[in-house]
């Protein structure tokens, strides 16, 4: 397998993180993109450390340069970088739900543009864009991330269509709840005296606990170093226990008002 240069953007933790190791432990050369390493946080095993935000357009171009002035190339992108605010959707802040879409749709577009030059010029390459289950069906109390998601899923299916021409293969990943994600990008947001306290607390208790118990990050890390290494890569990667697929089954075969009863009742 022909070993590639990488950008992995919000590597410092969880998915990144592992994506970021499974991809150096298969030889590959990994920039490893988040703003803690600007702070001094470890990069993780076999990858050099990048300060990354992907909020700021300064930060993507440095970052993107500094990969092409030390290996020359840019091979492959993979975005992971995200945050994540639980929330009745009547009491999200719109400036929460602004700096969701900035960091999960708006900084993921930042990094393509950014690379998409460089992968046209040398006649090809690969972009991995994180989005989730959560992209193919919504939960009660996170519908705005579910609809950065949703984005997502939409954004990088218009760029399948665009890149192709140029050799630039395009995957959209979609785990389902796995563990090691940091508790630092899992916010919530609940008015005092909300009507929904009960619903909310209930809801967010279940999610906590079926992202203690998801799969292992290091999973998805394989998966994505798999996905990488082929020469025809898939458009879509869903890695999930095969009830969380089957969620995502339900609510395409189902009746929308049969399944948000199916929700409702596994979230009560
Ligand atoms: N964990 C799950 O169960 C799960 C399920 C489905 C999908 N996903 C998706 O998988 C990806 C990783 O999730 P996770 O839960 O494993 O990760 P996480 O632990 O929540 O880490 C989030 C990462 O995003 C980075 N980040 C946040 N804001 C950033 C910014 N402005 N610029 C650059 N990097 C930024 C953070 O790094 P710094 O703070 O150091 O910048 C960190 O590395 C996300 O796209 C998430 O939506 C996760």
């Amino acid at each position: 397998m022909p070993k590639k240069v990488v950008l992995v953007a919000g590597a410092s933790s969880g998915l990144g993180r592992a994506v970021a190791e499974a991809l150096a432990e298969a030889g590959h050369t990994v920039y490893a993109g988040a703003r803690s390493f600007a702070r001094g946080k470890e990069p993780p095993t076999g990858c050099q450390a990048l300060a990354l935000d992907v909020t700021q357009e300064d930060s993507v171009r440095a970052a993107v340069k500094a990969i092409l002035d030390r290996s020359g190339r840019l091979d492959v992108l993979v975005c992971c970088a995200a945050t994540f605010t639980m929330a009745p959707l009547e009491e999200l802040p719109p400036e929460t739900l602004l700096d969701m879409m900035n960091v999960n749709l708006v900084g993921m577009a930042r990094c393509v543009q950014a690379v998409l030059p460089g992968m046209r010029g040398q006649g090809g390459g690969h972009v991995v864009l994180f989005s989730s289950l959560n992209g193919l069906f919504p939960i009660p109390f996170q519908g705005a991330y579910s609809a950065t998601k949703h984005a997502v899923e939409a954004y990088a299916e218009g760029l399948r269509q665009e890149a192709r021409r140029y050799g630039i293969r395009v995957t959209a990943v979609e785990p389902g709840d796995c563990r090691g994600g940091s508790r630092a990008y899992r916010l919530t947001h609940i008015a005092e005296g909300s009507p929904y306290t009960a619903a909310f607390q209930a809801g967010t208790a279940k999610i906590h606990h079926d992202e203690s118990n998801g799969l292992p990050p290091q999973r998805v890390g394989r998966a994505v170093a798999r996905a990488v290494g082929k020469k025809r890569p898939p458009a879509r990667l869903v890695v999930a226990s095969l009830d969380q697929r089957a969620g995502a089954w339900l609510h395409t075969l189902l009746p929308r008002r049969v399944f948000d009863r199916f929700i409702e009742a596994y979230y009560r």
